[in-house]
């Protein structure tokens, strides 16, 4: 039976479903009193169906490859499995607590959300991330109801409840929280992974926001992959490391390291006999970091997290800090080079290199490839080169070059440094600080 939309106005038709498009046919057939409409719903909708099928279809790219055999389905399941490790860093906004509800890590997107709580809650007690939220009385009722079930031994295996937190970047947050048990081979509880399902955000501000920091970290993923492969044969290299920290008091003293990669500044500290702490926040280039069997040294201290969220020990107990391509990188140099200054001693070294407005690899990324050509390693190596060149290449056109040389000084010296000296090196792609604290 043909209906106008006015007629059947009790019935509401969802914008893009069947009903509607059929309505609002009607509807322009009505408004024409020329061409009554004489379609009735159940052909119009086959017919409907029909031509969102072949329109679909003709959408689908590569639609005629055959679908996946199930073996073939199976193989690449288990291939999937060697990085699915990876997905949970670029999901939902996501912490883990240990088997005593101790904050123990977290994502990417929570960190963005969380930035300025981050140092507050680090491994403490999951309480001291519930007193920031907005709703945490409801939450410490629900804690409560929890533990009375665990005390009951009835652990629950996941834990669904609203979480609200006051962003000062991102207004009020709303989140659906769902925290589920993860145990291991022997069903032990080894962690509770609790994601964050977004419900309210300034989705315009966080999605620009998230965007950036998921390519950054996957950019300096990448490179992690090909930086060792590279770098550790190209003598440049080795001695532009030597050239920062030769500024460094002699050992043994505390170090603390700024963006420490895959450890190679870190390595030559710890030959020379310093204590360091290293604050990285990349995992793939920390994992590198710990195939070279650095982190079972004694005389090192990892700290996975952002130079921008980390507390450094503020008893100024550090003789120096050291700083090796890393500096461009921050999202506010200064405020970091003041935590810095608060880290070190009277006196203390900050010996770093970075880039500036007025780099230019060009030099730089020719001279590795003529070395790798002149060690016959090229053919090899032509495929970390490539990457190499085209992470730099991003980084270059994304923050390698948006500081001045002199915005870095003004930064240091507003930070309370004085600047000891100062040179241009690495063909010229970095330029060598050391900066005293006065
Ligand atoms: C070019 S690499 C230098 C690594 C090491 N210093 C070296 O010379 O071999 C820069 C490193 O800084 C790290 N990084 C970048 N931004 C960071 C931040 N905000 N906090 C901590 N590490 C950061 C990157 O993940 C990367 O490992």
């Amino acid at each position: 039976m043909p209906f106008s939309v006015a007629a059947d106005a009790t019935r509401p038709a969802e914008p893009g479903s069947i009903d509607f498009e059929f309505r609002y046919q009607q509807l322009l057939y009505n408004l024409d009193p020329d061409r009554p409409f004489e379609g009735d719903f159940e052909k119009f909708k086959s017919e409907y169906q029909e031509r969102q099928l072949r329109n679909n279809q003709t959408r689908i790219i590569d639609a005629d490859a055959p679908p996946l055999t199930a073996e073939d389905e199976t193989s690449q399941l288990l291939e999937l499995r060697s990085v699915l490790y990876q997905a949970p860093r670029y999901s939902t906004p996501t912490y883990f607590l240990d088997p005593h509800l101790a904050v123990i890590s977290w994502n990417v997107a929570f960190e963005l959300i969380f930035r300025p709580i981050l140092p507050a809650i680090r491994r403490h007690h999951v309480n001291y991330f519930i007193v920031e939220l907005a709703n945490q009385d409801e939450v410490i009722d629900h804690a409560r109801e929890f533990t009375d079930k665990v005390k009951d031994g009835q652990l629950p295996l996941v834990d669904l409840e609203p979480l609200v937190y006051e962003s000062p970047d991102y207004g009020r947050v709303e989140f659906m929280k769902v925290a589920t048990q993860l145990t291991d081979g022997n069903a032990h509880l080894k962690a509770w992974s609790v994601s964050l399902l977004l419900k309210k955000i300034d989705w315009t501000l966080y999605k620009r926001d998230l965007e950036e920091h998921l390519r950054k970290d996957r950019l300096w993923g990448l490179y992690a992959v090909s930086y060792d492969a590279i770098l550790r044969g190209f003598r440049p290299y080795q001695e532009l490391v030597q050239d920062v920290i030769s500024a460094l008091p002699s050992p043994p003293s505390r170090i603390l390291e700024l963006g420490a990669g895959t450890g190679n500044v870190t390595q030559r500290l710890l030959e020379r006999n310093y204590n360091v702490v290293a604050v990285e926040n990349n995992p793939y280039m920390l994992e590198k970091m710990a195939a070279k069997g650095l982190r079972s040294s004694p005389k090192l201290t990892v700290m996975l997290e952002s130079v921008e969220n980390t507390e450094f020990d503020n008893r100024r107990n550090f003789d120096a800090a050291v700083a090796v391509n890393v500096a461009y990188a921050l999202e506010d140099p200064l405020s970091c080079f003041r935590k810095v200054a608060a880290a070190l001693k009277q006196g203390g070294i900050f010996a770093l290199s970075t880039t500036h407005s007025n780099t230019n690899l060009d030099a730089l990324l020719g001279a590795i490839k003529a070395d790798l050509e002149v060690r016959a390693k090229f053919p090899e190596y032509r495929e970390h080169y490539e990457r190499l060149v085209s992470v730099n290449r991003a980084i270059e056109k994304s923050i390698a070059k948006r500081y001045s040389l002199e915005q870095y000084k003004e930064w240091l010296m507003d930070a309370g440094f004085q600047i000891a000296h100062s040179e241009p090196k690495y063909y010229d792609a970095v330029e060598v600080i050391q900066a005293c604290k006065t």
